[in-house]
């Protein structure tokens, strides 16, 4: 866990590619001001991302990288993050390997949430491969990235039972609501608040 020295600031900056829901969700929970942990930047690799929205709703700087120049975008990134003074980056719904350098450089610090009970369904098409295999249950997890797909460190994760009549959809926005609570919980966790 991540320990705070005296009264810091926890500046974060979430990475996005699409709808942002997750982002949603930590900058309303995070904007109730009971902890020191500010969303102050909002990145993506999509300049079409829904969830870019949000930077003009709730009026948080937003940037976009071109990530087909995954070296160059990862260096203006880092500029980025660095004049920001940011602690913690939050992976939200990011589809994009950000590199091992990249990683190395913010290690520990570097969360991302997945639709499954990790270890088990990393990658994409969850929900069809957990239905396929009839499992009883599924849920999502939050973890500290390191340098091989939805493998770091555990840090929460919540359970949900699954019906006979679920599709991948029905699962899928059943699990992204237990994500929105899961997530501000499990920044708040690494930090010991
Ligand atoms: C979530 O299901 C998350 O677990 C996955 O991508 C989805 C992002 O959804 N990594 P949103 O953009 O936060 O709505």
């Amino acid at each position: 866990m991540v320990r705070l020295t005296g009264f810091n600031n926890i500046n974060t900056a979430v990475f996005i590619s699409g709808t942002g829901s997750n982002l949603k969700s930590l900058i309303k929970f995070f904007k109730r001001r009971k902890y020191p942990i500010y969303t102050k930047l909002i990145i993506s690799d999509n300049s079409k991302a829904k969830g870019l929205k949000y930077g003009n709703i709730f009026k948080i700087k937003k940037k976009v990288f071109n990530f087909k120049k995954k070296n160059l975008a990862e260096k203006k990134l880092l500029v980025q993050l660095k004049k920001n003074n940011i602690q913690l980056i939050c992976l939200a719904g990011f589809m994009k390997i950000l590199s091992k350098n990249f990683v190395k450089k913010f290690k520990g610090k570097i969360l991302n949430i997945h639709p499954s009970l990790l270890p088990k369904y990393k990658g994409l098409n969850t929900h069809q491969r957990v239905l396929q295999n009839n499992e009883k249950y599924s849920g999502c997890t939050v973890h500290l990235v390191n340098s091989k797909l939805d493998s770091g460190k555990i840090i929460l994760q919540s359970k949900i039972k699954i019906y006979k009549k679920d599709t991948p959809k029905s699962l899928a926005a059943r699990i992204l609501k237990e994500e929105h609570k899961l997530y501000p919980k499990a920044v708040l966790k690494l930090f010991n608040l």
